[in-house]
């Protein structure tokens, strides 16, 4: 067989774009996060260089999740992993919002920073004022001696590798499970978890790499759809709890890299506002994995179908009032409630990629935009 890659295309892996390869990448990536970091005798989890000790961590009383961007809405779905599994209080905040808004942190608050880079202006900043104030500092961070990891009182890395797509992708799920690692580690030494409640959540995180796999054959199915809607000027994403993330980061990829206005909205907020705009020429992305709330969410799809719009599910065991309810379904594997994000992000991913190649955008270097935003 002859060879015919240019260089480039080899260092893309043989993929079009590093946005699909490093999409490609995630079940390494996940699978690497996790690697080493499962005490499975003892039900708990190591973080290598997480800074604190037990008994520091025993002794917070509120923590705060600071970070922009796309790491943002991974602090938003370590909202509910933390105080679900620690039960401890949690903010979640945008750095150029907390930084300027004299917060209130001190001792006894933890700061958890997330940035990819490492590098951001406003999330440095953030942690800058945090630690001046008295709180602990801990990070999230891609690479390795960044400047928010270093200047933290201890990290966790997340070993996506390096990402060179300016939309991010494997840094964020493996953003999401190093927050879910982290809220195990607090929920085990906060007593809130027991080592059996642990190892049974280790064993789910240990199957995501290969239930990402098989999201991943998706792939052609979802590029369809994107055909099939690539027209539209506007997208709506719903979802609800722990979804509700991941709609934002879902328009957010849309945004950045097809130019498509789109926006993320808590499903159960649709009839305030957000209803009005539909019509035959909005596609709505809705996720409706089955959990507590996914009757809510159908009923949501029918009031878009019964107002002429058309709606793309992201289900799991789609029953027929979902499939009813909708034009176009991409049904993924099934997980805990905690870890389905980490699935329902894939076809986020693949959406805006696909929209974006077929409307001929700079996938991999969308206008405008940077990969770390070190200026304010
Ligand atoms: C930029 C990038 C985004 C990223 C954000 C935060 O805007 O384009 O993809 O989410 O910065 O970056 P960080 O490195 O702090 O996670």
């Amino acid at each position: 067989k002859i060879i015919t890659w240019s260089p480039t295309m080899a260092e893309k892996g043989g993929y079009r774009h590093f946005m699909l390869k490093e999409i490609y990448e995630q079940p390494r990536a996940v699978a690497d996060t996790i690697a080493g970091r499962l005490k499975d005798d003892e039900g708990d989890v190591y973080l290598e260089d997480l800074g604190l000790e037990a008994e520091e961590l025993g002794r917070i009383r509120r923590i705060f999740i600071i970070a922009c961007g796309t790491s943002w809405h991974a602090g938003l779905v370590g909202k509910f992993y933390i105080e679900k599994l620690a039960r401890v209080p949690v903010e979640v905040d945008i750095a150029s919002e907390f930084r300027y808004r004299d917060p209130i942190i001190g001792e006894g608050d933890l700061a958890v920073l997330i940035s990819q880079s490492g590098e951001t202006a406003d999330t440095l900043a953030a942690l800058r004022e945090a630690r001046a104030k008295g709180g602990k500092a801990v990070s999230i961070c891609n690479v390795v001696d960044s400047s928010i990891a270093r200047e933290s009182d201890g990290v966790i890395y997340t070993h996506a590798g390096p990402e060179i797509g300016v939309a991010s992708t494997k840094a964020f799920t493996t953003q999401l499970v190093a927050l879910y690692l982290l809220a195990l580690r607090l929920g085990r030494v906060r007593g809130t978890l027991s080592a059996e409640d642990c190892r049974r959540q280790v064993a789910e995180l240990l199957s995501l790499p290969r239930k990402i796999e098989t999201a991943l054959e998706l792939d052609s199915a979802i590029e369809e759809i994107a055909r099939t809607f690539v027209s539209a000027r506007d997208f709506l994403y719903l979802g609800r709890g722990n979804q509700y993330p991941i709609a934002l980061e879902g328009a957010l990829k849309l945004k950045e890299i097809s130019y498509i206005h789109a926006e993320g909205y808590p499903a159960g907020e649709m009839k305030h506002g957000p209803i009005a705009l539909i019509d035959e020429n909005l596609p709505v992305v809705v996720l409706a994995p089955r959990n507590e709330t996914y009757e809510k969410v159908v009923s949501n799809m029918e009031e878009v179908r019964a107002r002429g719009g058309r709606v793309i599910a992201v289900a799991t065991r789609a029953d027929e009032s979902l499939r009813r309810s909708c034009d176009a379904l991409v049904e993924l594997p099934e997980t805990t409630d905690d870890l389905m994000p980490v699935l329902t992000s894939i076809p986020m991913q693949l959406i805006a990629y696909h929209v974006a190649v077929l409307k001929g955008t700079d996938v991999d270097q969308p206008r405008n935009l940077a990969k770390s935003v070190t200026v304010e």
